[in-house]
């Protein structure tokens, strides 16, 4: 099958979280199961043409607002040959941020990603490439459905294209005011499709729930609970709606690329079968922190600063968990409110708290390798890629039951002597304090300690699963249902034309 795969974010290209890494890896796994997947992301200022050998391949001009505007496509591929491109306009992407900067998002992100989506179908037909899917990602990409099938559905070669839209976190909407839509060419029928009513909510990001020919979220957890009202961030209306068409697929990580037994980054190399290294890799971390070279428990953290993350939770947790003699240590960026608390609570606690505001790959990984523990207390989790990580580099994560969370760490049963970390369900910092007491208690037992790291860094969350669950998804999106079929031989309009095998 010919997939576009379209995401704002793309690594190594430019990231701020884990849609990044999914966009950056899911394409590989797909590719590697036979489709021709090409990705698609704007190309913004940190991306260097020179650096990644980008060549012009397209220009084209496209409506925006009420006149045209130029659009280049620059094409390049990734470490793995996959083609990606890159939609090349300077006066929308040549910024600093990606969203914006510190002062908040750029005001004319409505006009910015509906170009990118634009861009993309326009791209398929200047260069006559006829994806099967376009497989959307966030919000960013939440017009490309919508204008698939309101303006581009007819006209080959998108005229068989079905898209699958992926909800990464429902937090984020790309929400407009109603005279925005209406410059980028949205009509009210756009706005509220039949049998759709968005009320004042319209988004970008209802407009992919609406449009989609099907829905995915990262985590099968995660679709459940959006469907109910307190995850469903108000767009239980339009969810339930669609409850047929919405699926939940786990993502997966590049176990090539998160591999302490070959990590570049890491003080010493281990694996679940030599485990050794891994206290060299706790003391490099200590040293990092400028804690003292002490045996006692280590915990990690490498997250967004916000409410999502659960920061509440560890915020008031704090003073019961120092007393239980951990040290934790937190590399990540966010709201201004959690950096100044987080500010104090390590001057209150400079042996035991250590906190880096910013995000850069290799400290991550130094916590990853170096961490006895992992703490993700979200609130809510799609997915969480950190903690399937934190699994695979032995630091046993202590997760609250919510998203991909759930889905992806067994809570250890003390009896069974088996599972992979400590789970807590109630959002509260006492059942926080529960599950890391739990989990030191485990920590002090030598012999149950060691077989749980094995449990942890044997456990295989890498894409193949996953990509085999999209393959089908995908294979299911393109084949035509019994009554479609039916439906078209009766009304003689049955093309007859043999889609092309993966
Ligand atoms: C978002 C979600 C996170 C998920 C990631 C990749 O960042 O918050 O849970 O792992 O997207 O899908």
């Amino acid at each position: 099958m010919n997939i576009l795969f379209a995401a704002s974010e793309v690594a190594p290209f430019a990231k701020t979280g884990g849609l990044a890494d999914v966009a950056g890896s899911l394409p590989s796994a797909l590719a590697s199961l036979g489709h021709d997947v090409r990705v698609v992301l704007p190309r913004y200022r940190q991306v260097d043409p020179a650096q990644f050998n980008l060549k012009h391949r397209a220009t084209f001009h496209l409506p925006i607002s009420t006149w045209y505007e130029r659009c280049d496509i620059l094409e390049g591929s990734t470490a793995d040959g996959i083609t990606v491109y890159f939609v090349n306009k300077d006066s929308y992407y040549d910024r600093p941020g990606i969203y914006g900067t510190s002062r908040g998002d750029y005001p004319d992100n409505a006009e910015r990603f509906a170009f990118f989506s634009r861009s993309l179908l326009e791209l398929c037909r200047v260069m006559d490439f006829s994806p099967d899917i376009i497989h959307c990602n966030d919000w960013q990409t939440g017009l490309v459905p919508l204008y698939l099938k309101t303006q581009y559905a007819a006209q080959a070669p998108l005229d068989r294209t079905k898209t699958v839209f992926t909800v990464h976190n429902l937090g984020y909407q790309g929400r407009f005011p109603p005279e925005t839509m209406h410059r980028l060419g949205l009509g009210p029928e756009a706005l509220s499709p039949e049998g759709m009513e968005f009320g004042g909510a319209f988004s970008f990001l209802t407009a992919g729930l609406a449009y989609a020919d099907v829905i995915t979220t990262v985590s099968k957890r995660y679709s459940e609970e959006i469907q109910r009202s307190e995850y469903a961030c108000g767009l239980e209306g339009i969810l339930a709606q669609r409850a047929g068409s919405l699926f939940g697929i786990l993502n997966g990580i590049d176990s090539r690329a998160w591999d302490p037994a070959n990590d570049g980054a890491i003080s010493r190399h281990y694996s679940a079968v030599e485990p050794a290294g891994k206290e060299a890799c706790k003391d490099a971390l200590q040293k990092l922190a400028g804690f003292s070279a002490d045996s006692g428990p280590l915990i990690g953290m490498v997250t967004r600063l916000s409410e999502q993350k659960g920061l509440e939770l560890l915020v008031d947790a704090v003073p019961a968990i120092m007393k239980l003699g951990v040290r934790l240590i937190i590399l990540g960026t966010g709201e201004k409110k959690y950096h100044r608390i987080l500010t104090d609570l390590h001057s209150r606690y400079p042996e035991q708290i250590q906190v880096m505001f910013r995000f850069d790959e290799s400290t991550a990984r130094a916590i990853y390798a170096g961490s006895d523990l992992f703490l993700m207390p979200s609130r809510y989790e799609p997915c969480g890629l950190s903690q399937i990580i934190a699994l695979r580099y032995g630091a046993v994560p202590i997760v609250r039951k919510t998203g991909g969370l759930a889905d992806t760490v067994i809570d250890y049963d003390r009896q069974a002597g088996k599972g992979t970390g400590f789970v807590f369900d109630e959002y509260s910092s006492g059942a926080l304090v529960v599950a890391v007491k739990r989990a030191l208690a485990i920590k002090s037992d030598q012999s149950r300690w060691k077989s749980l790291l094995l449990q942890c860094m044997t456990k295989d969350f890498s894409w193949e699963h996953s990509a085999r669950e999209y393959d089908r998804l995908y294979h299911d999106v393109v084949t035509p249902s019994q009554n479609d079929r039916r439906e078209a031989s009766m009304a003689g309009k049955d093309k007859g034309g043999e889609r092309k095998a993966s």
